[in-house]
């Protein structure tokens, strides 16, 4: 030993090393941002969330104010959840051709062909109840009857031009149903991102105000995961790999870097992960507060998942930090 210098103490010196070094980047082709478009009259419309600051609901309408701005910032990719004007026991407004997110596809697609469209396919914010599929007279989530329904929403968005269609539902076997039916339209092409590890997280509070989609009663325990629970989660993934997914979804991201990490060293799919409201919301608290530098807490947060292993990150932080520059 010449010194007690390590390699890497050597490397930092240098601003320009250091960043020629970096193991892992972020780069604008890895974020998604999610955007809430509401089925209203008023062109104008433009609610900012509770628990969300700097986040809207938006009519079709200032939508595309609000995604001109931020594709011209770079962004390359939208994942699109509605509220609808009303809503019924089985959701049917999830698959009406002229429903708000259909209409916001054919939108988008129009303006800006080549921005990647995806779409979240779920009943949640459709139905009456606010659970993701069919409820029993008990009150129990009813898997396989919802499965139909999940891929009519489905193919209604690949009508209407999505690039992608991700469901979040959880309902078992909803990949296969969806696959088929796509394929049945000749949607082949069509890629499935599913929620494959989606946990029963206290961390969506701030989102089921923004989508309106909060369960009227009970809770989602019976088909989101059990947050102790990692070797459930490859379950999920292995059965979704099998029914035809393309990309693998873990949410949250924060505090699930291990199933992330997991996911990328057990399967050759992407793994993509979705950095929440909670998430979102409590880095913009204590921002906002001075508590910590929210800027650079940001760009580590979404560093830590990458690091893990993730190839796509769905972050409302999305817009932001390529309009700052930040991220390019
Ligand atoms: C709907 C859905 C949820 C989220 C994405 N799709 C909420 C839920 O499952 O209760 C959460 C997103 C977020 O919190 O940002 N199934
Ligand atoms: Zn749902």
């Amino acid at each position: 030993m010449h010194t007690t210098f390590f390699r890497g103490r050597r490397l930092r010196r240098s601003p320009v090393l250091r960043e020629m070094l970096q193991e892992t980047r972020l780069a604008a082709a890895d974020l998604v941002m999610p955007y809430f478009v509401v089925d209203t009259d008023d062109k104008t419309f433009r609610r900012e969330i509770g628990a969300m600051p700097g986040q809207f609901q938006l009519s079709l309408d200032t939508l595309k104010e609000q995604a001109a701005g931020a594709v011209d910032a770079g962004l390359r990719s939208i994942l699109l959840f509605g509220v609808p004007k009303s809503k019924d026991p089985q959701g049917s407004e999830a698959w009406n051709a002229d429903g708000i997110v259909q209409k916001a596809v054919r939108m988008l697609k129009a303006a800006w062909p080549d921005l990647v469209v995806i779409t979240d396919v779920c009943l949640c914010e459709y139905t009456s109840h606010g659970h993701c599929g069919l409820l029993s007279v008990e009150g129990a989530v009813l898997n396989d009857p919802t499965l139909e329904l999940l891929a009519r929403v489905a193919v209604s968005h690949a009508r209407a031009g999505a690039d992608m269609v991700a469901p979040s539902d959880m309902m078992d076997g909803r990949v296969e149903a969806i696959r088929t039916a796509l394929d049945r339209e000749t949607f082949y092409q069509l890629p499935i991102m599913s929620y494959a590890v989606k946990y029963a997280s206290s961390y969506y509070g701030p989102f089921r105000d923004a989508a309106d989609s909060a369960p009227k009663s009970g809770d989602r325990k019976s088909y989101q995961m059990d947050p102790g629970n990692a070797r459930e989660g490859l379950r999920e993934a292995a059965a979704d790999l099998a029914e035809g997914a393309d990309i693998l979804m873990v949410k949250p991201a924060g505090s699930y870097g291990d199933m992330i990490r997991l996911l990328a060293d057990t399967f050759d799919a992407p793994v993509a992960a979705y950095q929440v409201s909670g998430e979102y919301s409590m880095i913009k608290a204590a921002g906002q507060r001075g508590w910590i530098h929210e800027e650079a807490v940001i760009l580590e947060s979404l560093l830590g998942i990458k690091r893990a292993g993730a190839s796509l990150i769905l972050t409302y932080f999305a817009e932001e930090l390529l309009k700052k520059g930040l991220v390019r």
